[in-house]
């Protein structure tokens, strides 16, 4: 019986370090939340530092209207990709050829196009590009899936080349 107090004593003061231990526990939890945000944001920046540090491409130095202007026809060029292999597996080579002269050929637009860029190796590989568009028409008028596919790929192969060298 002598023992009951001090039991109570130590239960109580057992009670009051697992109030404390809570308190100070959820401080730490509420601190690092804090700091998780604070280094998720940080670590967003940094990310994106790392991203142009990494990014080697030659930058076009494009003003913003060009920017938009540019990256409109570049989604243009990747539909009429789409819409050209479409064309080829129903047979339909003449749309397909139509396509490949009038959206990836040479146009007068599109030539004034790449005379915008001060980049002269920028400008010769969208001509080539353009030119490869062309080419890609009148091997479409042959109706041959081969030789259209191959052409298709060499075209392609200028989307790369580009993407891998340039950045806005
Ligand atoms: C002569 C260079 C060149 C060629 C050829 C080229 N592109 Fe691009 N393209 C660019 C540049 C530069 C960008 C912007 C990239 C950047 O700043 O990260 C771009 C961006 C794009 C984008 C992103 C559009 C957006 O809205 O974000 C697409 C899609 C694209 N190109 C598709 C194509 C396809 C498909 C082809 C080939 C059929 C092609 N491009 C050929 C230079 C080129």
């Amino acid at each position: 019986m002598s023992q009951h107090p001090y039991f109570l004593l130590l239960f109580s003061m057992k009670k009051t370090i697992l109030s404390a231990g809570i308190l100070l526990f959820s401080v730490m939890v509420f601190d690092s939340t804090a700091k998780d945000s604070g280094d998720a944001t940080e670590h967003g920046m940094h990310h994106d530092k790392m991203h142009s540090i990494n990014d080697n491409r030659i930058s076009l130095g494009l003003p913003a209207a060009m920017k938009q202007h540019q990256l409109e026809n570049m989604r243009a060029h990747l539909e009429a990709i789409r819409s050209i292999l479409g064309f080829i597996s129903d047979g339909s080579f003449d749309k397909a050829s139509q396509l490949a002269h009038t959206k990836l050929g040479l146009t007068e637009e599109m030539k004034k196009m790449c005379d915008m860029f001060e980049n002269e190796e920028f400008k010769s590989l969208g001509l080539a590009f353009h030119r490869s568009g062309d080419a890609l028409g009148e091997a479409l008028k042959t109706k041959d899936i081969t030789k259209s596919l191959d052409t298709l790929h060499t075209t392609m192969g200028y989307c790369v080349q580009c993407h891998a060298a340039y950045r806005q």
